[in-house]
């Protein structure tokens, strides 16, 4: 990384880690107070019997929509075709969040990720979608 790119930015003072599952912080924020969340590389859970194992599932979109500010986007990259079909098809059937078409390469202003680069190595194709809170 060249100085004064990202490596080298200062932390941003605001900055807290959470260490655990994300769906107890998503519960205790206050309601509309976040502008982006990131999904990245979530576990596949590829076996129809463990879908309710995904983090994209119907029972959390609304953990996500209630934290999210109206306009706020919750952004989902994965590199896993079943967890694509699966996206696509959870988003098609809420009313919480715009749903547009993914991209198949990252936008500029969203960090690579570890597990991408593994994904990207092994010739998988990650999509990538920015899901707007109505
Ligand atoms: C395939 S890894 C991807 C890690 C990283 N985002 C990346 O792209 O390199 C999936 C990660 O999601 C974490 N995870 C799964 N369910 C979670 C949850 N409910 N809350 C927070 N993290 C979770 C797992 O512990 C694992 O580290």
């Amino acid at each position: 990384m060249p100085a004064g790119g990202e490596a080298d930015a200062p932390l941003p003072a605001n900055l807290r880690l959470w260490d655990n599952d994300a769906r107890i912080v998503l519960r205790a924020l206050p309601e509309a107070s976040l502008t982006r969340v990131f999904l990245l590389f979530p576990d596949p859970w590829p076996k129809s019997r463990h879908a309710k194992r995904r983090f994209v599932h119907p029972a959390n979109l609304s953990l996500v929509a209630r934290a999210l500010r109206p306009g706020g986007e919750w952004r989902i990259a994965t590199d896993d075709p079943t967890y694509q079909a699966w996206v696509a098809e959870v988003f098609a059937a809420q009313d919480f969040f715009v749903f547009a078409p993914p991209r198949a390469a990252r936008p500029r202003d969203w960090a690579p990720t570890r597990y991408e680069a593994k994904a990207l190595k092994a010739g998988r194709q990650p999509l990538y979608w920015r899901l707007i809170r109505r």
